[in-house]
């Protein structure tokens, strides 16, 4: 892979953005990566307003990843206060997986949760069902913590599940 540039999402990106974010998730173009959550969810996982709501909020920030001027990777950084971190949205084109950007945008997210809101710890939500995820992530340092939260079934702007038990599974690690 060519040099990679990273920096913040603006709105401007929001459209480039939405797409990444969708291919990489769900339904068929998502199938192409190594791992996707098409066979958990249909339906959207964002969309431009939830975005946009996103980049608004001092307390968040999208982390992009860009290879000759194509958004090609992207990662939503939160502050939850008293030194955690969050990271979600994590997203890869399914057609560029497994080169090991994932992982840089992981340590990104780690680097700036820890610069821009003190973090001492990150934490991420995951679907137990999605055992390959969870073991890159254990590779990566998460472990679980016990906790777990329910899906919103009562929300589709977070997608229309397939399944009647849908939760997240929390996962967290100290930060360097
Ligand atoms: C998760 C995601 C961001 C990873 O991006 P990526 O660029 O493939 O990540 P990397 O190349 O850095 O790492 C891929 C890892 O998966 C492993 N892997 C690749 N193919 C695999 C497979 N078929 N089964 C299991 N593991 C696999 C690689 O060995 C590598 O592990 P390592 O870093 O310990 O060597 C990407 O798959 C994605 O966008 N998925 C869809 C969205 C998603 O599910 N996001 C996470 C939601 S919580």
């Amino acid at each position: 892979m060519t040099d990679i540039v990273f920096r913040d999402a603006t709105a401007t990106d929001i459209p480039v953005l939405h797409r990444l974010i969708e291919s990489a998730y769900r339904g068929p173009a998502s199938r192409a990566g190594w791992t996707t959550e098409a066979e958990l969810l249909g339906g959207q996982r964002t969309d431009p307003d939830d975005l946009a709501a996103i980049l608004a909020d001092p307390a968040q920030a999208m982390l992009t990843a860009w290879r000759d001027g194509e958004l090609v990777g992207c990662v939503l950084i939160a502050d939850r206060g008293g030194g955690t971190g969050y990271f979600g949205m994590l997203a890869v084109n399914p057609t560029l997986q497994s080169g090991g950007l994932g992982r840089r945008l992981v340590e990104a997210a780690h680097e700036s949760l820890a610069a821009r809101f003190g973090a001492r710890r990150a934490r991420i939500s995951v679907f137990p069902q999605r055992e390959t995820l969870i073991a890159w992530y254990r590779r990566l340092g998460y472990e679980p913590t016990g906790e777990t939260l329910p899906f919103p079934y009562d929300e589709p702007r977070f997608g229309l599940p397939l399944r009647d038990d849908l939760h997240f599974i929390v996962m967290e690690r100290a930060l360097a």
